[in-house]
């Protein structure tokens, strides 16, 4: 398994395709009932995969599996990825029949609120799936990868787990902790043959951006049009594993404001000066609603 240490390409990554790599893999994923999570259990699956998902949401995972077992072999389990030995049970169950090759931690969800009126339970209800969840999902998975002598983690963070804007303090200070994470855990394990790469996404459509911090779906709310579907990201995020990408950019978005941050800081802020402005629409919105 190659390393490499640094920093993500910006030029777009190839299509997927058809590659070998995810024949006969066992996976997991968290938050596979539907967005991007159950993009990659498709794809992965329609590669040849065995798949195991979960989210918490029973009805909504057991509707995932029934569309996603015409495809091959999955295994579902209802799980909030805020319980740490529930995850580890279900790792440990899915180690007791084969390697844990490639792991997932996807599971999240997103708040748009103004910081002052943000209380630190609404906080802590971002951070408790999006940051705890990803450290519950890895501390579960690196015992049977050292085990094992080798495995893959991908950790979900986000276009905001590197580029700022206001109005999404909690969703940002969680995306920019999975971001730091996975890049500590990177070096930490580099000699033991576990490897960690952390997924940028920009926009994406998903359930996530109708959600409310309750996790309700509004379904009046919709992505931006130039959003990815679940099964193009999916596809970005297998051919970013493929082509050994650390850091794995996924839209056009995300790798614009990428480069601009570091090659054009002032295009960067009037992007996420625009951005702000967007969320601010979203957090009164939302504040109106109750
Ligand atoms: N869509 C985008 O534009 C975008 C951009 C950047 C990053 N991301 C990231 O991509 C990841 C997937 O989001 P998505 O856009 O695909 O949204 P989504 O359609 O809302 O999917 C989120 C998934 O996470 C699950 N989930 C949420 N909280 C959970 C918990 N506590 N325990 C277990 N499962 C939980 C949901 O399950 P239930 O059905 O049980 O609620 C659902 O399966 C998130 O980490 C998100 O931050 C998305």
């Amino acid at each position: 398994m190659a390393f490499q240490f640094g920093y993500p390409e910006t030029k777009p990554v190839g299509t997927g395709g058809s590659g070998p790599l995810f024949s006969e893999k066992r996976c997991f994923v968290t938050g596979a009932s539907s967005g991007i999570g159950f993009g990659l259990a498709k794809r992965l699956l329609e590669r040849g995969a065995e798949v195991w998902i979960c989210s918490r949401n029973e009805r909504r995972i057991r509707a995932a599996y029934e569309t996603l077992s015409a495809l091959g072999q999955v295994h579902w389990a209802a799980i909030d990825v805020c319980d740490a030995d529930a995850i580890a049970r279900y790792l440990d169950e899915m180690a007791a029949s084969g390697p844990v090759d490639y792991v997932f931690a996807n599971a999240g969800v997103s708040a748009a609120h103004s910081f002052e009126k943000t209380t630190r339970k609404e906080f802590d209800r971002v951070l408790e799936p999006n940051l705890y969840g990803v450290f519950n999902t890895d501390q579960a998975a690196i015992p049977h990868m050292l085990r094992q002598g080798y495995g893959h983690i991908l950790n979900v963070s986000s276009m905001e787990g590197y580029f700022a804007n206001g109005y999404h303090s909690a969703y940002i200070t969680s995306k920019f902790a999975v971001f730091g994470l996975t890049e500590s855990l990177r070096y930490e394990y580099a000699d033991r043959n576990i490897r960690f790469s952390v997924i940028c996404p920009g926009p994406v459509v998903s359930n996530i951006w109708g959600r409310d911090a309750e996790g309700n779906i509004h379904t009046e709310r919709k992505a931006p049009p130039e959003s990815l579907t679940e099964v193009q990201a999916a596809d970005e995020i297998l051919a970013g594993i493929e082509e050994e990408r650390n850091i794995i950019l996924v839209t056009d978005t995300a790798r614009t404001s990428w480069q601009k941050l570091r090659e054009a800081p002032a295009s960067a802020d009037r992007f996420a000066v625009h951005y702000t402005a967007a969320n601010r629409a979203v957090a009164q919105y939302l504040e109106q609603q109750g």
